[in-house]
């Protein structure tokens, strides 16, 4: 009896360490585990501390944005679906930011309402930035729904987290495209909205369900920015982050996307559609706007927003490049001789494009600072060659 007794002491007290040990680990983990409500930093409102919101920041204009917010010492929480993002943009930035409470990823779909409930119920945010969407126009008129769905509901989606979470502060991502084709250039905020495609109509929406919930006697307290972007560009000076669209998105692509995919031999050449437009060279007129300018005006319109304000701007240089240009451009940032296709007009382009920054000049002191086509290109580009298979080779 004696001698199994003392056999059975020692193996009980380790049982006992073993299962203090699985318990202090189980709490360590639980802690750092963004459901942990009560504990976890990112569930508490801080004195001092901006806990800002970024859907969409796996994608290319949230993933940039999230890094000035992180660098300017905001706490950000980024919640993606990684249908079109990449995870390796959150890891480069979970490397630049490590320190617990800094920056957390919570994969869910904006379409799941019960999803986006539960992680405001779990997490103190002060403010919203609004980016996740599919946003390929072409793509819109052939998905009509997927849009309207991705792009209107979801932001109502956020829109009732919002109320139902006291978060009163929104900054949303619209886009020049809910002007259509205006008679008169440049663009104004006040530039009537007729959009022509999907895309457009489905930001237009969004906006005017945005515009109308601030104007309900209850969330009268809202203080909302909406930012309508022109054709963005370029990427992180510094190197850590770039555009890194799926492969199977080419064929919607964006102009410079397909520069670089031209640059890199993945596609034959650049196709020029329209030669013949009452423009200086003939071809299309856009707004370029470098994206590390486009994330400072995020910043400044955060640090503007007003309750019971809603303040439209527009975000782009007020200087128009035509397509030739934007070539040009191409070609000496990336050094290749690329061959070019000059097509017919496409249905539904339309000759010019260009803001009025005046507006977010005057009220948010924001100017921009990245003009030079040929160095945003030239920016970009170094990121792309230096990472050919995107994130997955980062
Ligand atoms: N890139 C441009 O030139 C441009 C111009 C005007 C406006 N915008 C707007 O800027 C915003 C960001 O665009 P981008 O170019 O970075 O696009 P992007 O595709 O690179 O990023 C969008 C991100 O949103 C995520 N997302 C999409 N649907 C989601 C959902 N249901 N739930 C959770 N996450 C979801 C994607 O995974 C992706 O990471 C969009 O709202 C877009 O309409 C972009």
């Amino acid at each position: 009896m004696d001698f199994a007794d003392s056999r059975r002491k020692p193996n009980f007290t380790g049982k006992i360490a073993v299962a203090a040990a699985l318990t202090v680990m189980c709490i360590i983990v639980l802690k750092q585990s963004p459901s942990f409500s009560g504990t976890s930093v990112f569930s508490r409102h801080e004195t001092g501390v901006t806990h800002v919101l970024v859907t969409g920041g796996a994608g290319y204009i949230g993933s940039h944005a999230t890094l000035r917010l992180l660098s300017d010492n905001y706490r950000v929480t980024i919640v993606d679906n990684l249908s079109r993002g990449n995870m390796g943009a959150v890891r480069v930035l979970q490397r630049l930011f490590p320190e617990p409470g800094r920056l957390q990823f919570i994969y869910a779909d904006l379409g799941d309402a019960k999803a986006v409930n539960k992680i405001f119920s779990e997490n103190a945010f002060d403010a919203v930035m609004h980016f996740a969407a599919v946003a390929y126009v072409g793509e819109s008129t052939m998905e009509p729904l997927r849009y309207y769905h991705n792009i209107t509901s979801n932001t109502l989606t956020v829109l009732e987290a919002m109320a139902a979470h006291n978060v009163n502060t929104l900054i949303y991502s619209s886009t020049c495209a809910t002007y259509g084709e205006p008679d008169t250039m440049p663009i104004v905020e006040t530039t009537p909205q007729n959009p022509i495609n999907p895309y457009g109509k489905a930001k237009k929406m969004a906006e005017d369900i945005i515009l109308d919930f601030t104007k309900s006697k209850k969330q009268s307290n809202m203080a909302v920015m909406i930012l309508r972007y022109f054709n963005v560009i370029g990427s992180d000076p510094e190197g850590r982050l770039g555009e890194a669209p799926r492969p199977e998105l080419r064929e919607h692509g964006r102009i410079s996307g397909a520069c670089f995919d031209a640059a890199l031999g993945i596609i034959p050449g650049l196709k020029v559609r329209g030669t013949d437009y009452p423009t200086a060279d003939g071809t299309c007129i856009r707004d370029y706007i470098d994206v590390t300018d486009l994330v400072d005006a995020h910043v400044k319109a955060l640090g503007k927003a007003q309750p019971g304000k809603v303040g439209i701007y527009n975000v782009g240089t007020g200087q128009g490049r035509s397509v030739n240009e934007f070539v040009k451009a191409c070609m000496k940032a990336t050094g290749a001789s690329i061959k070019v296709e000059y097509l017919a007009r496409r249905p539904g382009d339309y000759a010019e494009v260009y803001s009025d920054p005046s507006k977010i000049h005057r009220d948010l002191n924001w100017t921009a600072q990245y003009t030079d086509l040929g160095q945003s290109l030239a920016q970009a580009w170094k990121w792309q060659k230096a990472h050919p298979n995107g994130y997955g080779s980062a």
